[in-house]
């Protein structure tokens, strides 16, 4: 196709505005798939976005269109996460593509992360149209959604288009804004080979699959290629586009967007933002680069029965080949046994991983409280990361430690403001702005991630009876004083409850889990000291009383069948225990302790 011909976009929107059900209206309208193949929500491939209704790793679709000039385009729709753990993943699809439609929910209105979509969008240079979805709602009020695009995203919204996602009205009007107001792509099909690896991941069948967008040059079967940054070279089995079920194609000229595969052995091999040229007469100067996604969240996963160990490891490096951004390493705790510290881009990858693990390959697992990666800085000048509070160095040879901060932007109705500045307050924010768009306010937040990572997107939904929406980027390190917590059951250090908190909240913390603790252990044959310590210090303590010598006692002796009944449910309550010193510290009090609130 030549490049005249060829338009290359992606959808920008909040999560529910709708990005789905348009892209499915748009494949619909132009019959890319046959009806009777058309299940609802086709880009979103795997199970657990269909339930969840979340779109996690970026999907493609090249649709062809008979626009009513008479001319036959190219339509190439790359699908981007809306969520703000995989933002990294929305920037370099954005890269791919000259434009986005924007769309937003004509009920709701601008939302946090139409925001930071949007001004990725922005950054990659893009024509933005925007499309005011769910129009068929008695609640749609486009002018006012109008007016907070130009007031708040500061782009025009005279050329935006009213849509009914649902119902296929204003799809054409879609359809045609795509081929009249986004650019072209550019390119040169005689030059070097250059093209933009955006996106890879496994097929059982084919392989590791590699989704790329070619800048100049052509690429076709059999030719040898070269990832710059790896200077790996492979031979190309096969390239194809989406339509969006795999088909092969000849060869990918400039402006389009395809795939290949290669004999690449895994996901990790191939570098997203690489440039792929030739083997021989290559181009010379790479793309641009891109800042790899590293995981900011670590927790530690272990299975509950420790003998499904091995089947774990299984099922993380398979869930690994796939996901670079995934991180692992093995760990063991003297309280948890054998097991994996692992990394995530935020809490919604650790969830989506731990519930593939727990659902795909049926392991059930504990996961420990998540952590952030904290610089320390020693005395001898020397910095370390800590992935894992357990690994904390002694403070004596610790010259001070910083912690990542982010800025994090909330969008809420006036009346749910007050609640929103005080939990920001309360977990240590530091207001950098605050703004009025009509009825809702834009609060911008200097937040440790520390205190974002436990749960407060969720107490941001209770207090907001779930109208803010949320965003938020990296902002770097700073120090602060912050100090290893432990907890100690029976004079012994529990690893797994170890955690790093800021020293002001640390008597809030140790005393809220020794409360806990003390519900959560059965009482023993002697008293059971739970104690939270920094240091050698202690700072709360709870005393887990004696058990009297014999259990049944309070039966009085009387029904024999109860007091067998009773000592049964002794024993089979031990089988599920972790020894811990003289300690018996039952599976679900890890699992309950770790659960912060
Ligand atoms: P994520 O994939 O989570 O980012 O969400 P999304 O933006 O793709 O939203 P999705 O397409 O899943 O739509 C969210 C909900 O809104 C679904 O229940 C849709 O059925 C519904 N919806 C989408 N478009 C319309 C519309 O035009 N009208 C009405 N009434 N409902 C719509």
């Amino acid at each position: 196709t030549d490049l005249a011909h060829i338009r290359n976009f992606s959808i920008v929107a909040h999560i529910d505005h709708g990005k789905s059900t348009l892209a499915d209206r748009l494949i619909q309208a132009t019959n890319t798939v046959a009806d009777r193949d058309m299940k609802e929500q086709l880009l979103d491939a795997m199970d657990i976005e269909r339930e969840r209704g979340i779109t996690i790793k970026a999907n493609t679709v090249r649709i062809e269109y008979e626009a009513l000039d008479g001319e036959n385009y190219v339509l190439n729709l790359i699908d981007t996460p809306g969520h703000v753990d995989f933002a990294y993943e929305v920037s370099r699809s954005m890269r791919a593509v000259e434009g986005s439609l924007l769309v937003v929910d004509s009920t709701q209105g601008v939302e946090a992360q139409t925001l930071a979509n949007v001004y990725q969008a922005i950054d990659a240079n893009h024509e933005i149209v925007p499309v005011f979805n769910k129009i068929d709602l008695p609640a749609s009020d486009i002018s006012r959604v109008a007016e907070q695009v130009e007031d708040v995203i500061g782009i025009d919204a005279s050329g935006a288009i009213a849509v009914s996602a649902k119902t296929g009205e204003g799809i054409r009007e879609v359809l045609e804004a795509i081929v009249n107001t986004l650019p072209a792509p550019k390119g040169e099909r005689d030059a070097p080979l250059k093209a933009m690896l955006v996106d890879s991941w496994y097929d059982p069948y084919l392989g590791v699959v590699v989704l790329v967008r070619i800048m100049d040059g052509v690429l076709k079967k059999g030719d040898k290629i070269k990832m710059m940054q790896t200077g790996a070279t492979y031979p190309v089995d096969r390239i194809g586009v989406f339509r969006p079920k795999m088909e092969n194609a000849g060869e990918l000229g400039p402006g389009e967007i395809g795939f290949l595969t290669a004999s690449i052995k895994q996901v990790r091999d191939t570098k997203v933002g690489d440039t792929i040229t030739h083997e021989k007469k290559g181009c010379e100067k790479p793309l641009p680069g891109f800042n790899p996604s590293i995981p900011v969240v670590f927790c530690g996963l272990f299975p509950v029965d420790s003998n499904e160990f091995e089947d774990l490891r299984d099922a993380i490096e398979k869930l690994a080949l796939n996901d670079a951004s995934f991180s692992y390493e093995m760990e063991t705790s003297a309280a948890l046994g054998f097991g994996f510290r692992c990394g995530f881009l935020g809490l919604l990858h650790l969830e989506v991983i731990r519930d593939r693990i727990e659902r795909e390959y049926d392991i059930e697992l504990i996961t420990t409280a998540p952590s952030v990666v904290y610089h320390v800085y020693m005395k001898d000048g020397t910095m370390q990361e800590l992935h894992n509070p357990a690994d904390m160095p002694d403070m004596t040879v610790v010259d001070h430690l910083e912690e990542p901060r982010i800025k994090a932007t909330i969008m809420v109705p006036d009346e749910f403001l007050g609640d929103v500045l005080k939990l920001c307050q309360d977990r240590r924010g530091i207001q950098l702005d605050l703004t009025y768009a009509g009825s809702r306010a834009m609060a911008v937040y200097d937040l440790p991630l520390n205190e974002v990572v436990f749960d407060f997107y969720d107490r941001l939904k209770s207090v907001t009876k779930g109208y803010a929406s949320f965003d938020y980027q990296m902002e770097g390190y700073r120090a602060d004083n912050l100090v290893k917590m432990s907890i100690l059951v029976n004079d012994e250090p529990v690893d797994a409850l170890s955690m790093m908190v800021h020293r002001d909240r640390a008597e809030t913390r140790g005393r809220a889990m020794c409360e806990k603790l003390k519900d959560l252990i059965p009482r023993h044959m002697f008293k059971i000291p739970i104690q939270a310590a920094i240091g050698g210090k202690v700072i709360a303590r709870e005393t887990l009383s004696a058990l009297r010598k014999d259990v049944t006692a309070k039966c009085y002796g009387g029904d024999a069948t109860r007091k067998k009944k009773l000592l049964e449910k002794q024993k089979a309550g031990k089988k599920k225990m972790r020894q811990f010193g003289k300690v018996d510290i039952p599976q679900e009090a890890f699992i309950s302790a770790l659960k912060m609130d």
